[in-house]
């Protein structure tokens, strides 16, 4: 991995854990505005401080990020579907690598849809990508999109989906936390991200599901609706944290939410 690779890698891991917090509010490209980020400079601007990157589309980093942000940038670059339609994985590269590179990004995404009916134009996509990628320094991450079909979130499929992306070349992915996770970690040669899924019926539960993936070794965590769809995104965002960096537990990330709430006066 050439210099440039390895540094835009190591600027959104943790020098000290190695692990990391995304903060993921690309969701409008297929959901449009969703719930609590319909305006999304206003949900993103008191979270930067504490995400090791962002992830977003190139419409909402340059209408809602500020360019003096120094917070890594992870951009989509896939998409081309809505939930309006059945189908979900029709799905195209909507930004050319240059564009990534203009915007001084530190990685692009993209959907894959293993199983799907556009299964192979998505890996295909990726494979090019990757290859765009190790050409101009560029690491490139594979979300294991399952669509509409949330029951496919389980490790057979999941590790299929992870490994499948990693042996054309990924070199972060992004999935779901599962029951056995662990096996998904295992045949999987790169790090794995894990998304938080729609919102959990508590902070509690959200916080769990983060101990659970770190502590079957995910190297961190992209999460979306369970931080801003929360009613204390920041004490979440300060919770998570705990978790991933410091290898709290989830009670443990519970008493940072909860300190944090009452410092806030919430
Ligand atoms: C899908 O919209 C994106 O890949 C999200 O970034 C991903 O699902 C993570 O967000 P959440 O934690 O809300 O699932």
């Amino acid at each position: 991995m050439d210099w440039g690779m390895r540094n835009r890698i190591a600027r959104m891991f943790g020098e000290r854990s190695g692990h990391t917090v995304m903060l993921a509010v690309d969701h409008g490209y297929f959901m449009g505005p969703t719930r609590r980020l319909e305006n999304a400079g206003a949900t993103v601007a008191p979270l930067l401080p504490y995400a090791d990157a962002v992830a977003l589309t190139r419409g909402i980093l340059r209408t809602s990020i500020p360019a003096s942000s120094t917070t890594p940038i992870v951009l989509r670059v896939s998409g081309g579907a809505t939930i309006l339609q059945d189908d979900l994985s029709h799905e195209a590269i909507t930004t050319p690598m240059k564009e990534a590179l203009r915007l001084n990004c530190s990685a692009v995404a993209l959907s894959v849809f293993v199983g799907a009916a556009h299964e192979h134009p998505s890996l295909v996509n990726l494979a090019q990508l990757v290859s765009e990628g190790e050409d101009t320094g560029m690491p490139v991450m594979a979300i294991t999109a399952v669509g509409k079909e949330l029951e496919k979130r389980d490790a057979r499929y999941l590790a299929l989906a992870c490994r499948v992306s990693a042996e054309l070349g990924a070199h972060l992915v992004k999935t779901y936390y599962c029951d056995d996770f662990s096996k998904v970690v295992e045949g999987c040669p790169v790090p794995l991200v894990v998304a938080g899924g729609p919102k959990l019926d508590s902070d509690r539960a959200a916080l769990e599901l983060c101990f659970n993936a770190i502590s079957q070794g995910a190297k961190g965590i992209d999460m979306g609706r369970n931080i801003w769809q929360s009613d204390h995104p920041i004490a979440m965002m300060k919770a998570l944290r705990a978790i991933v960096h410091e290898r709290a537990t989830a009670a443990e990330a519970m008493d940072v939410l909860t300190a944090e709430k009452e410092r806030l006066g919430a």
